[in-house]
């Protein structure tokens, strides 16, 4: 490995890839971005707020050409494209990081099934590690192909992690999900629905028949459960550009000795507090000092705070008269939810301090 990366980025154009940009021009271990787009248009004319960068597209043919001198190549594209140019990236050198879906399944009918599709580079999947940081750390080290996560699973999985082996979780109950996602998460291709217009007062419900993400949060939250785990699995877009907020309901068995601070402990057991734990992923623990029934709306994560940041911000409470275990999981879908992450996988990949380039705070 070179001291500075040299790094390609396919699908720049799209919203993922110009937030990775912008958060590569601000890495110090990055030397080169090689931004790749299907479009003749002027990088910083496209990407306004990348304006000074210097940055200019080539094309995708061009990065496939040049992929000896890459040390690793980003898929910002829709699903699809990863699997086509990812074998030639590996075995030119380069390692590879998809923020799409091509990689999430080990099993290419899992991906038919899904994605209604072929897969098309079934013989790569067997070396994919799936890149959530906090769950895969060591795993992650050893990789040449990862899969970034969907933005609203890794939201869910770092919301239920720390409940979801324990005895105590009802193993016959749904795990709820229920989560609003900004525009952004419906990539730059024009909607009549998602123009401002449209959606400025309103709230958009879509895919409530089965959301491609909940097979592969079930996957996930099986690994880590080692039983299967069945979602409820309900999303929108909402009012607003980039942000997840979402919250997640875990029945338990019976609800004895549990209480928000018994599970403010566990999370912050599982993610550590503040700077001695995880640096992305934050227990949100202001103590209530109001009564019974007080509107305390600080106690719980707001999700305008993580914005612009690679942050995940968790709150936690108990519905004791049903014994369901409510979580607030927030993350900017485009950073932590996608660019942010990919980056956090990339530092990883080349032993580089896993916070680099993303230690701004949210906006
Ligand atoms: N948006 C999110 O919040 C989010 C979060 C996590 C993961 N992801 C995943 O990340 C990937 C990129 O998402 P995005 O939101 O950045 O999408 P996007 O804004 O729609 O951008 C995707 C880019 O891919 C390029 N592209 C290459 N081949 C394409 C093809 N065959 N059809 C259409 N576009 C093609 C397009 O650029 P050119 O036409 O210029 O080549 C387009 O600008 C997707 O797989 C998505 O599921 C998105």
């Amino acid at each position: 490995v070179r001291d500075e990366l040299s790094v390609g980025v396919v699908g720049a154009s799209g919203f993922t890839g110009r937030e990775l940009c912008r958060l590569l021009l601000g890495h110090r271990r990055v030397g080169r971005i090689l931004p790749a787009a299907r479009s003749a248009e002027p990088f910083e004319r496209r990407h306004r707020n990348l304006l000074g960068s210097g940055l200019q597209f080539v094309s995708a043919e061009r990065l496939v050409e040049q992929a000896r001198e890459l040390d690793v190549v980003f898929f910002c594209t829709p699903a699809g494209e990863a699997m086509r140019l990812a074998g030639h990236f590996l075995d030119e050198g380069s390692a590879v990081i998809d923020l799409g879906a091509d990689f999430r399944f080990p099993d290419p009918a899992t991906y038919r099934a899904v994605y209604g599709v072929e897969h098309a580079a079934p013989h790569l999947l067997a070396q994919v590690v799936y890149g959530v940081p906090e769950l895969a750390r060591d795993a992650i080290r050893g990789a040449r192909l990862v899969a970034n996560p969907g933005c609203y699973v890794i939201a869910a999985l770092l919301a239920v992690a720390p409940l979801i082996g324990d005895d105590g979780v009802d193993p016959g109950a749904l795990v709820g999900i229920h989560a609003v996602n900004g525009t952004t998460g419906a990539g730059n291709t024009s909607r009549p629905e998602l123009h401002h217009a449209a959606v400025a007062n309103d709230m958009l419900p879509y895919s409530l028949e089965g959301h491609r993400h909940c097979p592969e949060l079930e996957l996930q939250l099986a690994r880590l459960a080692g039983r299967t785990v069945r979602v409820d699995f309900n999303t929108a877009h909402g009012p607003f550009a980039r942000g997840i907020y979402l919250q997640a309901s875990v029945q338990l068995r019976r609800g004895d000795g549990v209480n928000r601070d018994v599970l403010l402990d566990r999370y912050k057991e599982r993610y550590g507090a503040g700077h001695r734990g995880e640096h992305f992923v934050l227990v949100v623990d202001f103590p209530k000092t109001g009564g019974c029934n007080a509107k305390e709306y600080d106690v719980y994560p707001d999700m305008a705070s993580v914005l612009g940041s690679n942050f995940c911000h968790l709150g936690v409470d108990y519905d004791a008269a049903h014994a369901v275990v409510r979580v607030v999981s927030v993350l900017d879908n485009l950073v932590k939810g996608a660019a942010g992450t990919a980056i956090q996988n990339m530092n990883l990949l080349f032993s580089f301090d896993e916070s680099e380039g993303l230690r701004h705070y949210g906006l």
